[in-house]
């Protein structure tokens, strides 16, 4: 699939829930959020068929994300059909890693490749109070399990509040280095103000090269996190809005997007 500005589209990225179990500072209200209700959401049959629609335009790269996908029932199932479509090469998810000491082995035997696990400090009280709720332990041993299980290479995301060079994220990147993981730093975004955020060393953020498609967990499309434009696929055949939403990919993202994160993915 190319766009209007040539660009090859071939990464979608699926948001399976928009509900999660931490709360993050910067991407949920303490109270929660008012979850798309279970009848919005996205069947499992719905997201496969988009999904082979998708991968028989040029899609070849898949991820799951959320809200948290491993809160989603049944989230090993879904990653197991998506799987067995033919003609995917890369099959990943993004994960708080909190459950993953049960799902990992599960998830890498019905297909995953790997997983993005987010971590914004290594110690246990800060890691609380940025999830509200977590248990850094939690994700120590998901990120153990995912070894184990063979989802590689294990990448972290850290968001970082100023710089790279602030003391919490250079914590991480050490700790990260001394047990042979990727860290990358996503600057933290207020979505409200419609500010970019740099994933470094990720690709994302880099609109002339952007080759990517999101699918939320309520059926709209949204050719671009920096845009409030978006396609309802319950509305019309899947490859018609596939095509939409390449029509109407921006160049690059517009400021003031009031997209969340929760409901997107990231
Ligand atoms: N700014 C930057 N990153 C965010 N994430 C969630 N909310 C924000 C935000 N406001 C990140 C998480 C995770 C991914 C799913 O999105 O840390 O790595
Ligand atoms: Fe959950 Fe991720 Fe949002 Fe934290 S950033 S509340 S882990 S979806």
């Amino acid at each position: 699939m190319l766009d209007n500005f040539n660009r090859k589209i071939n990464y979608l990225r699926i948001s399976v829930t928009d509900r999660c179990n931490l709360r993050c500072t910067y991407c949920m209200p303490e109270e929660g959020i008012d979850s798309i209700s279970h009848k919005d959401v996205l069947s499992f049959e719905e997201i496969i068929e988009f999904t082979k629609v998708a991968v028989s335009l040029g899609v070849n790269k898949v991820r799951f994300t959320g809200g948290e996908p491993l809160a989603r029932k049944g989230c090993v199932e879904l990653v197991q059909m998506i799987a067995s479509i033919n003609g995917i090469e890369d099959l990943s998810m993004t994960t708080n890693g909190t459950m993953l000491d049960k799902y990992a082995m599960q998830l890498k035997d019905a297909g995953l490749n790997r997983v993005n696990i987010s971590l914004d400090s290594i110690d246990p009280a800060k890691y609380k109070s940025i999830t509200r709720c977590g248990e850094l332990e939690d994700v120590f041993r998901g990120i153990e399990a995912a070894r184990q299980a063979g989802l590689l290479p294990i990448k972290i995301n850290c968001v970082i509040k100023e710089s790279p060079n602030e003391a919490e994220a250079q914590n991480v990147k050490r700790w990260g280095e001394e047990n042979g993981l990727e860290v990358r730093f996503i600057e933290e975004m207020d979505i409200e103000k419609g500010q970019f955020g740099v994933v470094h060393g990720g690709e994302g953020g880099d609109c002339a090269n952007c080759n990517r498609l999101r699918l939320t967990s309520n059926g709209f499309i949204l050719p671009c996190l920096f845009s409030d434009i978006s396609i309802n696929i319950r509305e019309m055949d899947y490859k018609t809005a596939l095509s939409k939403a390449l029509e109407q990919k921006p160049a690059c993202g517009l400021h003031g997007s009031s997209n969340k994160f929760y409901s997107i993915g990231g």
